[in-house]
């Protein structure tokens, strides 16, 4: 008769061990009772990367890799992309459900009220200089802005976390807003409380004279679509930075922070800046041959934009972008680069080597090139990807505080280095 467990023979003792299965599931800690003697630490597992380690039970956001799914407390991402809005979107990722009527208003309306920050944020904003990375500033300025709140730090009384829950996706557009119009050298633009969450961030991206600034819906809508694609990603880099960070109970600006600097990277929220970079570098059609000749022989060179660790069929937010794209190029006029990113594509998919390793273009693959044709520049895009990606951080920061598995992250290393020698003086070195 089957039973949910798992019999383990160790060769190296012939003792025979029974390790219970939950949720198709080993408990890592349960193979450390398998020892070749008393004085043996017990066997772990070795994942580099974590490639098969599950870290945390999460009610949050699942993707099926293989058949292209994803969804988002169990609503498919292609219908919250056709009929939610961001806002809606990130009370659904923190609170489990869709908001009642009463609850969107109060939501919408608590997360515009908080828009402002403290004048004094201004001065460490000034500090930079003129060509800093936005992101390096994002992260600078997220650390900075918990200082104000101290008691951010009683990360276990609800009202005090959701306070903060608040701040931050509220201010995430105004620090971003802020630190673009620093680049550029023009005076900040303040939050306008009429606008929509996204309306706003573009007020004060790029409102110039105008008493009040009106951004085309089309663009409003589609950077909307773009944020709700980007709120959460089960435990991406980022987010497993978060619930790292946040495991020593630091309180949750310092933990953003943490998190926007796993995303800078070019291999995560970095990618659809590069892919931009590419697609620039290829210049026209007529060199994609050749382009993929020196990914394909792997000179250093990735196409960027293409893989993901686990989808490995489609990315279902590419095909949501690559259609929002088109109604962006509607309002803009076409990306001359969307030319070479279409034919790139075509071929790609049709190459054997991206076949065989399963690469399909993933969210960054189109998503740089709405951003480029809406006037943002390239080192703004992690930090658009930032900002949607905080209500998903907060999500599963809120659910690894109230997870009774939880405990500070510690993990277990194979050492490889000397053992006990003893210190040589400088002369006989
Ligand atoms: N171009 C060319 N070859 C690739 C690419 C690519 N973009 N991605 C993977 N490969 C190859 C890789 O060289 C390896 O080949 P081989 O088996 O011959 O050694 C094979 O495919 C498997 O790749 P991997 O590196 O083991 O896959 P991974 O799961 O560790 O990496 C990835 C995933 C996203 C880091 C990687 O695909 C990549 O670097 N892509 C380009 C960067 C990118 O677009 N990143 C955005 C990810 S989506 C946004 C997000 O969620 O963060």
């Amino acid at each position: 008769m089957p039973t949910n467990s798992l019999t383990i023979t160790d060769n190296r003792t012939g003792k025979t061990y029974e390790v219970p299965i939950n949720e198709d599931t080993i408990r890592a800690t349960d193979l450390r009772k398998i020892k070749v003697d008393d004085d043996d630490f017990g066997m772990m597992t070795y994942d580099p990367a974590f490639m098969n380690t599950a870290a945390c039970r999460s009610a949050i956001t699942f993707i099926d890799g293989d058949k292209g799914i994803l969804e988002y407390r169990g609503y498919p991402i292609e219908q919250l992309a056709e009929k939610s809005t961001y806002l809606e979107t990130a009370w659904l990722l923190l609170h489990g459900e869709l908001p009642t009527k009463d609850e969107l208003t109060v939501w919408t309306n608590t997360i515009t009220y908080h828009t402002f920050i403290n004048e004094n944020l201004k001065f460490v904003l000034d500090s930079f200089r003129y060509n800093a990375h936005p992101m390096g500033m994002l992260i600078a300025m997220i650390s900075a802005l918990g200082t104000f709140y101290p008691e951010a730090k009683n990360i276990f009384d609800e009202d005090v976390r959701n306070r903060q829950i608040e701040r931050l996706i509220a201010k995430m557009i105004t620090i971003a807003g802020f630190g673009y119009r620093h680049m550029v050298g023009m005076p900040y633009a303040y939050p306008d409380n009429e606008l929509s969450y996204p309306a706003n961030f573009l007020n004060m991206m790029y409102r110039t004279t105008e008493l009040k600034y009106e951004p085309d819906p089309a663009l409003v809508h589609a950077l909307d679509v773009l944020f709700i694609l980007h709120a959460d990603h089960e435990q991406n880099c980022s987010t497993s930075t978060m619930r790292v960070a946040g495991s020593s109970h630091v309180d949750p600006y310092s933990s953003v922070a943490a998190a926007c600097a796993a995303l800078y990277g070019p291999l995560h929220g970095g990618a659809n800046e590069q892919v931009i970079r590419m697609l620039t570098e290829i210049g026209s059609k007529q060199n994609i041959p050749a382009f993929i000749e020196k990914v394909k022989k792997g000179e250093g060179v990735k196409l960027m934009g293409f893989g993901h660790r686990v989808y490995k069929n489609f990315d279902p937010r590419a095909t949501i972008i690559k259609k929002a794209a088109y109604g962006v190029f509607e309002v803009t006029g076409m990306s001359p680069l969307l030319e070479i990113a279409v034919e790139l594509e075509r071929i790609a998919l049709a190459d054997e080597y991206f076949v065989k390793r399963k690469l399909y273009p993933n969210v960054d693959f189109y998503s740089g090139l709405i951003y480029q044709a809406m006037k943002f520049p390239m080192d703004m895009f992690p930090v658009l990807f930032a900002i949607p990606r905080v209500s998903g951080w907060l999500a599963q920061w809120c659910e690894m505080l109230n997870d009774p598995d939880q405990k500070i992250a510690r993990p277990r290393q194979i050492f490889t280095g000397s053992r006990k020698r003893d210190y040589k003086e400088i002369g006989q070195r």
